[in-house]
């Protein structure tokens, strides 16, 4: 495939950007038309781009950029498994799991469905257990409270959608607490441990490859302090644990009883993991009926990128417009906004999934890209970040990208009218500052006239900040599934154009080596020479501590 920034669409591209450079959004919006042209729907997803910088001549020559790229047959390729990881040579197969039950999908002459039904039955069994209060701890009381170890991938997602779904769990199961601890340092673990009784606590160890330190410091740790507080290690290691990985036989070395352990494959990527067993969390919140919801919601947008035209198709106008903001205005921010403390974990979540996917700097091809990639990607719960960081969208030096994404109905239902009264009014008060926020961002002063007539420089506001908005009609598993599986694909057309590979990360396995001789150092095991400023501060971290 030929390098996206020497084609002619490219270049296309790059001249409509130069005649267009000067016109401001509060201008493009004078177009009464403009909301119909530039906003989509596909499902519970609303997806307006009209606040973006786009007229009617880039659109179609974006359309034309990704079709030169191949996009309809990368997203082909893709969804029938083809080996599109070449650096890994296999598929990228998360697609797959969200299949429903009666599909098939041959890949190298075997029905992958077929394994993914049977991990998830076995999922369901295990969460039945533990919802009918029948999987017990060592001395004979019920699990309370179920602790995922796990990082990156193998927190961020579950760890997002416990906490959007958490009021979707269903009325009819014991009681059953969710806790998070990925950090290496222990912190969090240590946190939780004060407040858990071992008798009742059970320990999810989530790691794809079952090698990550990060977690097998933490799963360490928490073996210790069953055993410390109860003995008997062989039932400890029985009861207390579930493991989930993609490496039967590491679980099995750790101690990790075969019944308890749930495998997924090599072809599910860490960032794109939620949607196998390591969603067990998920499902012991919401339930497997809510989680093959949530599943299902996923399957409805992978349909809606292999059917709808390139014109109509959420995940590819999302790709694109940011595409147009990153390599042809030069943008390389951008702010992931949600309006709903629901999603307080979202803009983590997205961070992983598109820095770890498209932070690539060469191409498939192994050549040195000439053009930009992944922006720096964070957020922060809209609401809050309007008091923190909004400053800089308003009236900073940076040109940033925003994400804005609301549910439009909430709080339904809450009973009791007083209460569910005050809620939604709550709710619609989240709802105009976001709609609020774009506009400011979009229009500057002209979005409220008598500003005009200020002269202080300080009180200016610029405007033309593109942003998106993404409305769901409301929170739920379906829906949730549906705006992640479009991010997901956002993220893969992205990469399609550009022609780097977003299923790999190389960029995150030095720092790991390097850490180990690190740690030697530290433990005064080792006369290898660092850096000065490397050497400085180990020699002041072994002065001060007897580490
Ligand atoms: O270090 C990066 C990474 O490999 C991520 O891609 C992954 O999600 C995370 O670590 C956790 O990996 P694992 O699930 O193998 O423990």
């Amino acid at each position: 495939m030929s390098r996206p920034s020497w084609t002619p669409e490219w270049k296309a591209l790059e001249d409509l950007a130069q005649q267009q450079g000067a016109l401001h959004l509060k201008d493009l919006c004078l177009d009464r038309q403009r909301f119909d042209l530039f906003s989509w729907r596909s499902g519970a997803l609303f997806l307006d781009l009209s606040k973006q910088r786009l007229t009617q001549e880039t659109l179609p020559a974006l359309f034309k950029l990704a079709r030169a790229q191949k996009l309809e047959q990368a997203i082909q390729a893709l969804l029938s498994g083809a080996p599109i990881n070449t650096s890994e040579q296999r598929p990228a197969l998360h697609t797959a799991l969200r299949l429903p039950a009666d599909a098939e999908l041959w890949v190298e002459g075997e029905n992958v469905n077929l394994a993914i039904q049977a991990s998830l039955e076995k999922m369901a069994q295990l969460v039945e257990r533990l919802h009918q209060g029948q999987w017990r701890g060592v001395t004979g009381h019920p699990i309370t409270d179920v602790v995922n170890l796990g990082v990156g991938g193998s927190d961020l997602g579950p760890l997002m959608v416990t906490h959007a779904l958490a009021e979707w769990r269903p009325e009819d199961i014991a009681p059953l607490h969710l806790h998070f601890a990925s950090t290496m340092d222990g912190s969090q673990l240590a946190e939780r441990l004060q407040l858990l009784n071992p008798e009742t606590t059970l320990f999810i160890i989530s790691s794809k490859s079952f090698s990550t330190i990060d977690t097998l410091t933490n799963a360490a740790t928490a073996k210790h302090w069953l055993v410390q507080h109860l003995g008997q290690e062989a039932l400890v290691l029985k009861q207390h644990f579930i493991g989930v990985s993609a490496k039967a036989e590491k679980m099995s070395a750790w101690g990790i009883d075969p019944q308890h352990q749930l495998t997924f494959w090599d072809w599910v990527g860490g960032r794109y993991s939620l949607w196998s067993c390591i969603g067990l969390p998920i499902a012991l919140q919401i339930g497997m009926a809510g989680f093959r919801a949530l599943l299902a919601g996923a399957h409805q947008m992978d349909q809606h990128l292999a059917q709808a035209p390139l014109e109509s198709n959420l995940p590819v106008l999302l790709a694109l417009a940011g595409i147009w903001n990153i390599n042809f205005l030069g943008m390389s921010a951008q702010a992931i906004l949600p309006y709903d403390g629901r999603l307080k974990y979202l803009p983590a979540y997205l961070s992983q999934l598109e820095m770890e996917s498209n932070g690539k700097s060469t191409t498939q091809e192994g050549e040195l890209v000439d053009y930009a990639t992944c922006p720096i990607l964070w957020g922060e719960l809209g609401p809050n970040a309007q008091h923190a960081f909004y400053q800089l969208l308003h009236q900073g030096t940076e040109a940033v990208q925003c994400d804005f994404i609301a549910p439009i109905r909430r709080y339904e239902q809450i009973r009791d009218p007083q209460a569910r009264h005050y809620f939604q009014g709550q709710h619609r008060l989240a709802l105009a500052n976001c709609l609020a926020q774009s506009r400011l961002l979009m229009l500057g002063d002209a979005a409220v006239p008598d500003q005009h007539t200020q002269r202080d420089a300080h009180l200016f506001y610029r405007g033309n900040q593109p942003s998106s908005t993404l409305l769901l009609d409301e929170l739920t598993p379906s829906s949730l599934g549906q705006l992640l599986a479009l991010y997901e694909h956002k993220v893969f057309v992205q990469a399609s154009i550009w022609g780097i590979n977003p299923f790999d990360q190389w960029g995150v396995e030095l720092g790991k080596k390097i850490a180990l001789s690190t740690e030697q150092a530290l433990l005064g095991q080792t006369q290898m020479a660092f850096d000065p400023s490397t050497e400085g501060l180990l020699a002041l971290c072994l002065s001060s501590d007897p580490l």
